[in-house]
């Protein structure tokens, strides 16, 4: 294979979970990318694996931390999240012509992040007695890539920007449940992802800007337009401020998040 889109295509139609994230972290990086090529849409993606089963998110219930097949549940549930994640990173890849290379390495780069995040999680879940598929998961994150695949601007705006920046959001309480039920080295996981995902939420930040500026559009009326259009989940309190921040979101858009009558304290603070 010697495109870097095209490449992507592969280790995104893979359905077994643990080979889906082994062939996206065998893509070398160093391959040359066609910025322009316009790529059909293949059939059958993203491969999935046949467990586990996919049912509404209201199905699902918060697992209790007091067993070790709550914990685990709990965990597949973060695993099931990563492994979405490879898929939407991939997928970008491939499905959008016009950008500049370097959005194509942010994103082969994610890709590959989202992978060690999947196979962290999994071999965790082993060590508990469990594997990828034993709990019943959803599939909202897919479900938005696929209301988004029309336009690139409506696909940022609302998984990186709103579905993985949502996840900065849930991470120290995830973590602070983790931990206080023991389980500390699911507590260490959540600190490498929260790490990355800080850096994906950026990317997401940098490159929404970028196709603004390039259309002429306000980024914080558009981001209220295309969240209100696609049905975004309301993003609600606690907000990880920190990590917004450091991930690029400015005060306005802080602002915009917390609502008129709030405010973020963030002013003085430096940027
Ligand atoms: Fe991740
Ligand atoms: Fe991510």
């Amino acid at each position: 294979m010697s495109d870097l889109r095209l490449a992507t295509i592969g280790p995104l139609l893979t359905a077994d979970a643990p080979a889906k994230a082994a062939a996206a972290l065998a893509l070398p990086v160093d391959l040359p990318v066609d910025t322009g090529a316009i790529i059909p849409a293949p059939a059958g993606i993203p491969g999935r694996p046949a467990r586990p089963q996919l049912v509404p998110h209201i199905r699902l219930k918060p697992p209790s931390m007091r067993t070790p097949a709550g914990i685990a549940a709990l965990v597949h549930s973060i695993a099931h999240i990563e492994l979405n994640a490879i898929d939407l990173a991939l997928d970008i890849c491939w499905r959008f012509p016009g950008m500049p290379e370097a959005f194509y390495r942010d994103w082969l780069r994610i890709a590959q992040e989202e992978a060690t995040h999947f196979t962290l999680l999994r071999n965790h879940l082993l060590t508990l007695g469990f594997d990828y598929g034993d709990f019943d998961a959803h599939n909202a994150l897919w479900d938005m890539a696929e209301r988004t695949q029309y336009d690139l601007l409506a696909r940022i705006a609302l998984v990186p920007r709103t579905l993985e920046a949502r996840g900065l959001d849930a991470s120290p309480a995830v973590r602070a449940k983790l931990v206080g039920a023991g389980d500390h080295a699911a507590g260490a996981i959540l600190d490498v992802i929260l790490r990355d995902e800080i850096g994906h939420v950026a990317a997401g930040n940098r490159w929404y800007r970028f196709l603004c500026e390039q259309r002429g559009l306000d980024p914080i009326t558009t981001y209220a337009e295309l969240a209100e259009r696609h049905q975004a989940p309301r993003l609600r309190a606690p907000f990880n401020l920190e990590a917004r921040r450091a991930a690029g979101f400015d005060e306005a858009e802080l602002q915009a998040l917390l609502g008129p009558a709030q405010d973020t304290g963030l002013s003085a603070r430096p940027r």
